[in-house]
């Protein structure tokens, strides 16, 4: 017969067992739950500029330091609402048989770096029609899964700025969507311009804006140039010698992208007449 002392052991053995599997559990879940996502999209809404290329941003996690092994990574991107592929790459090579027309000689990864998960799309020479939804699939020794990039294209340009006789213009030669154009002077007060939009066979506007009233030496005038998808802000200082500018570009419904330096020198009030216009 066991003693009292044998089973308070025994006891307690079960006990640490059956605590520990608890905690383990609780582990167990906690981790799935933050894991994340196999494939992912650092950006999943970039804004291309029509003309320029794009970079789609997809990866996928590895297992362990070394990678993957290439020739076991298949990538596949789609469009959704098109037929075909945009891109595929298997057994180390791009498998284009079913590619769509549209993106014939457009659309590449980067085989170098597939091992290190990064499947991310470059597409040459953006166009209207590129805008959509595309989706980034991944099938890799360590898994499998897709994630989904909203491409949206404009048109933008910085505008050069002139002054004649304290009349400040400036011109910018290429947007689309067609933006609004809205001037400030150093303490934000709006100011009177007219402004004039011409738009080429493709549908880009060239933009020429003019202040109504002169301008003075040393002093700032703001300029916003912005659509829905694109706001530039210029801030131009006339001098004796000319006229000092410098633009920044945001992007709108991108927010994680603005860099910090911008968050901070970008006057806030502009911001908020692009964002909720
Ligand atoms: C993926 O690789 C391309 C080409 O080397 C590079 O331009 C891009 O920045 C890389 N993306 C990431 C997220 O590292
Ligand atoms: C802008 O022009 C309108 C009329 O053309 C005038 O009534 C208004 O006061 C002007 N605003 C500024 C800020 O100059
Ligand atoms: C350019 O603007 C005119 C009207 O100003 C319009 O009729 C025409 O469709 C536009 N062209 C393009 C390509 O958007
Ligand atoms: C431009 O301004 C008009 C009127 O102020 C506004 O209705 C429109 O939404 C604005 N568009 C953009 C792209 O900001």
């Amino acid at each position: 017969m066991a003693s009292i002392g044998q089973v308070i052991f025994w006891g307690m053995i079960i006990l640490i067992f059956l605590v520990g599997g608890l905690i383990i559990l609780i582990f167990c879940i906690a981790f799935t739950r933050t894991q994340t996502a196999f494939v992912e999209s650092r950006d999943a809404s970039p804004v291309g500029n029509i003309g320029d290329d794009v970079m789609l941003d997809c990866s996928f996690h590895t297992s362990g330091a070394g990678g993957e092994p290439a020739n076991a990574v298949s990538v596949t991107w789609e469009k959704a609402g098109l037929s075909g592929v945009v891109f595929r790459y298997r057994d180390r090579a791009a498998q284009l048989e079913d590619q769509n027309p549209q993106f014939r000689d457009r659309a590449k990864i980067f085989p170098s770096v597939v091992a290190t998960g990064n499947v991310s799309l470059l597409l040459r020479n953006v166009g209207p029609r590129d805008a959509g939804v595309y989706r980034c699939s991944v099938t890799a020794p360590s898994g499998r899964g897709s994630d989904s990039v909203n491409l949206r294209v404009a048109a933008y340009s910085s505008p050069r700025f002139t002054l004649l006789e304290k009349s400040l213009s400036a011109e910018a030669q290429r947007w689309y969507p067609k933006p609004n154009v809205t001037w400030t002077d150093h303490v934000g007060h709006a100011l009177n311009a007219s402004s004039h939009f011409f738009n080429n066979s493709a549908g880009i506007f060239r933009i020429v804006t003019t202040l109504l009233d002169p301008v003075r030496n040393d002093d700032t005038y703001t300029c916003v140039v912005c659509n829905n998808l694109v706001s530039s802000v210029s801030q131009a200082t006339v001098t004796e010698r000319g006229v000092m500018a410098r633009t920044y570009f945001t992007f709108n419904l991108a927010p994680t992208l603005m860099p910090l330096h911008l968050a901070f020198t970008t006057p806030l009030h502009l911001w908020a007449y692009c964002l909720l216009t």
